[in-house]
């Protein structure tokens, strides 16, 4: 803890990856345990795709409708309130903070973070599949599976499913933050998928120093300079405390 708070309080750019261990806090189930109760006969691999959407968009919708009213219902923790005061201690004194994430709950925004790049798009916006018009649904259950658009396709989540593209100016802002930034952390993140995974690697190379939070650890463990074993809700409240000496 105390070298990664000597690092934050020194740094100039934070660059900081999140993935789905800082949402657990908020109820928010990782992707394989959602598949409970009526979906637990189902392999998310197999809903998570443009081919199932194709096939079967009814149950694919009802799924991601399931998960997004589930992402609505839920707050942002402290571990996002945390991130949000060290975003704002840097501006402060004249730094810079970019997060990175792959969530697609819109927790940061939710709890305040202003320079958020979603890798992994987001389900609280759906698209047409005619058009590409996007739409902000309210937060009620869809009428109808699948959604119609009115512009006359089908409704999709804005999600990325697995075999499709991140979006371009999400990975731009990614590489250009981890090619200035003095100070990188991974949070909540299994490491296991590409191109967040090596992101730790890019921020090396260019001299930033890096720090792990999360409870167990992970395949990119050791290609950190720190490993704060321990959940997201209580290790990032005390680091922007002791590197900023803040609450929000
Ligand atoms: P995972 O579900 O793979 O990993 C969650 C990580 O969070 C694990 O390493 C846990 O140990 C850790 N964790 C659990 N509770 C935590 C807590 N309270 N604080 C900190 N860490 C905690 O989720 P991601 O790494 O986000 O992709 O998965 C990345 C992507 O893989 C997902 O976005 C999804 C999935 O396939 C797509 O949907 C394209």
């Amino acid at each position: 803890m105390e070298r990664a708070t000597r690092m934050l309080a020194r740094a100039k750019h934070v660059v900081v990856l999140t993935g789905a261990g800082i949402s657990a806090e908020s109820g928010i189930r990782t992707f394989r345990d959602t598949m409970r109760g009526l979906w637990k006969d189902f392999d998310p691999a197999t809903l998570a795709t443009p081919e199932a959407f194709a096939r079967d968009p009814e149950v694919v919708t009802r799924w991601y409708d399931h998960r997004r009213l589930g992402c609505l219902a839920a707050e942002p923790n402290a571990g996002h309130t945390a991130l949000v005061a060290i975003e704002r201690g840097l501006i402060r004194r004249g730094g810079r903070f970019t997060l990175l994430t792959q969530n697609v709950d819109r927790l940061h925004h939710r709890a305040g973070s202003a320079n958020v790049h979603e890798l992994h798009g987001t389900i609280v916006v759906w698209r047409c599949t005619a058009t590409g018009n996007e739409l902000e649904p309210p937060p009620s259950p869809f009428r109808e599976f699948p959604p119609r658009s009115a512009w006359g396709g089908l409704l999709r989540p804005a999600v990325v499913w697995f075999g499709e593209m991140l979006p371009i100016p999400a990975l731009d802002a990614a590489a250009r933050a981890l090619r200035t930034c003095d100070c990188f952390m991974s949070v909540g993140t299994s490491s296991a998928v590409y191109p967040a995974a090596g992101f730790v690697d890019l921020a090396a190379a260019s001299g930033s120093g890096t720090i792990e939070v999360n409870p167990q650890e992970t395949p990119a463990s050791g290609r950190f300079d720190v490993s704060i074993r321990a959940r997201a809700g209580a290790a990032l409240p005390e680091l922007a405390a002791r590197a900023f000496g803040t609450g929000t």
